[in-house]
């Protein structure tokens, strides 16, 4: 049933290619994006994200796309902070909730306190019979099919993809993106399956990587823009399956406090693929050399080609447009925690103190 893997994470990372085509099928059109079931985004003056763990990370880098995208302003929340906070929820607010099993105990009660004051709700699942499917008005499954992992792999990646068609049709919709746009944001969704499968090929010079990453006691990622929420994701599968201590920061943040942890001990994985942000974050990354850091620069040949001097270790990844490297660099986060926990022997598939839905507060 893992597929001749040796764990179901490693199965679920592999399927990654065929599940991200999955879902894409349910929404392309041609060269247009066309969601399964219709939402009306020009109606909506501001978007309240809600979820938890994993989830909230694809709800951070989903801001980033309807903010550039859609013009149309996010909030996002961890559920458990949000259901207390008594936040105000205009009528013309659309609240999303994302998640996984769509039972996440937290998640669900800020549905509940959401409904009857939101315009809408809306949620992204991938068990479509769930209570959060269920109690939303509208509910877009991922297709991502039966996650065994506690590290969730392929259900945050075909979340990033849902997420991004409700982007691109807010854009569409609000005028923000014309029919051109659309179509090369389409041709380039086409090509992400096997961008996915070349992504994959890093493994080998993960594994080696991990050896080096597992004799670590605190490991730093770094990032920028939609580059920034990735890190956190780097860092939330390592803490999961490996049990090492990893953060994560806003590069630009590196000098507001966290520098102070720098020396020759620490390894710092920074994500950053050429895109407008890239010479900004290679300077946050030089001030982490200059104090002796060991830099582990995630990137692809162009950045590679620029940035490599003096830095501890290059993981070059496929080149793509920047607005879909947060999906491509996911594989980096999920293998490299892979290989450290294989490495240290820890168990990846069912880690100490987790639970795969977390049904109780
Ligand atoms: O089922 P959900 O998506 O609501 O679960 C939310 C989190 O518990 C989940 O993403 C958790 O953080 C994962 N173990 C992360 O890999």
């Amino acid at each position: 049933e893992k597929a001749g893997h040796r764990h179901f994470m490693a199965k679920e990372i592999h399927e990654q290619p065929q599940t991200l085509s999955d879902v894409l099928n349910t929404y392309i059109d041609g060269a247009r994006v066309k969601l399964p079931t219709d939402y009306d985004f020009a109606a909506t003056d501001r978007i309240q994200m809600v979820a938890c763990g994993t989830a909230h990370i694809a709800c951070t880098v989903a801001k980033y796309w309807f903010e550039a995208l859609a013009r149309l302003p996010v909030d996002v929340d961890i559920a458990s902070e949000y259901r207390y906070r008594e936040g105000p929820v205009g009528p013309d607010t659309t609240a999303l909730f994302v998640s996984q099993s769509g039972e996440t105990a937290d998640t669900l009660a800020a549905l509940r306190y959401a409904k009857g004051q939101a315009r809408a709700i809306l949620s992204v699942v991938n068990v479509p019979e769930s209570s959060i499917a269920r109690e939303s008005d509208i509910a877009f499954p991922i297709h991502a099919g039966v996650e065994v992992g506690v590290a969730s792999t392929k259900a945050f990646v075909n979340q990033l993809a849902m997420l991004l068609a409700l982007a691109v049709a807010a854009g569409v919709q609000r005028g923000k993106i014309d029919a051109a746009r659309e179509a090369e944001l389409v041709a380039g969704l086409k090509l992400l399956p096997g961008i996915m499968a070349q992504a994959l090929t890093i493994e080998d010079r993960c594994e080696a990587l991990a050896s080096k990453l597992a004799e670590a006691t605190d490991i730093l990622f770094l990032g920028r823009g939609p580059m920034y929420p990735m890190a956190h994701e780097g860092a939330l599968k390592l803490k999961e399956i490996s049990y090492i201590h990893a953060e994560a920061y806003a590069s630009g943040e590196l000098k507001h406090g966290p520098i102070a942890l720098v020396d020759r001990t620490l390894p710092v994985v920074v994500f950053a693929p050429m895109d407008p942000l890239f010479n900004k974050t290679v300077s946050n990354m030089q001030e982490v050399m200059a104090r002796e850091g060991r830099v582990l620069l995630v990137t692809d040949s162009d950045g590679a080609a620029q940035a490599s001097d003096g830095v501890w270790e290059v993981l070059v990844m496929p080149t793509v447009d920047p607005v879909f490297a947060p999906l491509v660099y996911a594989v980096p986060a999920q293998l490299l925690a892979y290989h450290t926990a294989v490495h240290k022997g820890t168990d990846v598939d069912q880690p100490r103190n987790l639970a795969k839905s977390v049904t109780v507060e």
